[in-house]
């Protein structure tokens, strides 16, 4: 099967390296791709991973390519190119491709979409409401005593949310939001939510429009410090499983949010087919959803595909073709955590073209994974071109293990300015204790 993938990040490595153990794929292109990603080779006839220079978001370009290539099935990686509607287009000029189409989507690209519907449907999500007025907004703000969240409807480059501890601070947020405009057409709504306290873990599951396959948890450090310290970013680290939730509670919530999911997706006419990862808050009076995002979570795929025993391409066709049904999800009992080296000054300013040594003295290292995600190549050398850099990700026989395997890693990588968590999956040991 020929095989293009969308996307140029850690998430997308991970996709790559995945579909390209399968005997299924003959041949694979990436658009755009990275270092990483150009120096996979498919299992089956070693053939190398192309990377082709089309951004992710030009929708004509990557279908005139799709079209050339005879890509027989396309997987999309990022959010926005969903939004845009690639699915829909692909599959009007007759394109396998796999992914939620523009309507399903909106899960993610619209957040008041996605608490209208859940409202609609009973999934446990935070109280909350819907404004376009700034009087009305900050009316509700305050009978939450202003410790809320505003959110701005639509994609803000993660930038959107806005977490307020009073009402001042909640006035402010609104503001910015509908007033000045600070994400422009993004913001043209709010959905203001109640403060949830408690732990935050990320749940996936995989669709074909009639099954949702759930996956086991893992966890994110959106935070760029240790001690969830510092500015917020796309997530700095993962782990895979978590203690947060035993295998009932995780079973329990899956049927809670998964069951009314489907169930409002077919009274709706959304034929939801992709991943569903819903961002949830662990909270006394149990799980509550606060966001949905309608793909693979980047750094959360990185041990998700370490950890997965099927065949990558298996499964997605059968999302794709509608029999999930038939399939058996099947993980490593090993767990695996995921490091991000980032660039110094991410989520801030950075430079980019710093010159990164000792990848392949880490690579060496066994049960260790280097997923590139900002990466380029320069004459011999692999070079820093984002901000998110690498994905170490290492696999152990239980957290510590992979935990140490990991960091074993990172201490052989050097870029000028790198900088990583050193308590990427801690929280871990501290229900242990
Ligand atoms: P979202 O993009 O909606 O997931 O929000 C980004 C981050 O903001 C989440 O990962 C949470 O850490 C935090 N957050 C979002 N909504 C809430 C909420 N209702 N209560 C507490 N924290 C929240
Ligand atoms: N792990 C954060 C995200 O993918 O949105």
């Amino acid at each position: 099967m020929k095989i293009l993938v969308i996307g140029s990040g850690g998430r997308e490595h991970a996709l790559v390296w995945k579909l390209a153990q399968s005997p299924h794929a003959t041949q694979m292109w990436c658009a755009p791709g990275n270092a990483g990603i150009a120096q996979e080779r498919l299992a089956k006839n070693n053939s190398a991973v192309e990377c082709v220079n089309l951004s992710a978001d030009d929708l004509p370009k990557l279908l005139a390519f799709a079209q050339e290539k005879k890509i027989e099935l396309t997987v999309v990686g990022p959010d926005n190119p969903l939004a845009l509607g690639i699915v829909d287009l692909f599959q009007q000029n007759g394109l396998r491709i796999w992914g939620p189409n523009q309507k399903a989507a909106q899960f993610e690209s619209s957040k008041v979409f996605s608490q209208n519907f859940m409202e609609k449907y009973g999934i446990p999500t935070a109280a909350a409401g819907t404004f376009s007025d700034p009087v009305a907004a900050k009316k509700f703000t305050a009978t939450l005593g202003g410790k809320c969240v505003v959110k701005a409807d639509g994609l803000a480059l993660g930038k959107g949310v806005l977490m307020c501890a009073n009402q001042a601070e909640a006035e402010k947020a609104v503001d910015e939001i509908l007033v000045g405009k600070a994400f422009g057409a993004a913001g043209a709504r709010v959905v203001i939510q109640e403060f949830l306290e408690g732990i935050e873990v990320s749940l996936h599951a995989l669709c074909d429009g009639k099954t949702a396959k759930n996956f086991p948890t893992s966890q994110d450090h959106k935070r760029a410090l240790d001690g969830d310290l510092g500015l917020n970013t796309g997530g700095m680290g993962t782990y895979s499983p978590t203690p947060f939730m035993t295998d009932a509670e995780l079973a329990d919530a899956a049927r809670k949010i998964l069951e009314p999911f489907m169930r409002g997706c077919a009274a709706e006419q959304i034929n939801f087919c992709g991943i569903l990862y819903p961002g949830v808050m662990l909270t006394k009076a149990g799980p509550k959803i606060l966001e949905f995002n309608a793909r693979f979570g980047d750094p959360e795929t990185q041990v998700y595909l370490t950890r997965l025993e099927n065949d990558l391409v298996e499964l997605l066709d059968a999302s794709v073709n509608g029999t999930l049904d038939k399939i058996e999800l099947k993980w490593k009992p090993a767990a695996s955590v995921c490091v991000v080296m980032a660039s110094g000054g991410y989520p801030g300013n950075y430079a980019k073209g710093k010159i990164i040594s000792g990848l392949d003295d880490a690579a060496k290292l066994p049960d260790v994974k280097i997923f590139h995600a900002g990466t380029a190549n320069s004459g011999d050398e692999i070079v820093t071109n984002g901000g998110r850099v690498l994905g170490v990700t290492a696999l152990g026989k239980d957290l510590r293990a992979a935990q140490a395997a990991a960091y074993a890693a990172v201490e052989k990588i050097k870029f000028e300015g790198a900088h990583f968590r050193r308590d990427i999956a801690a929280k871990a040991f501290e229900i242990e204790s």
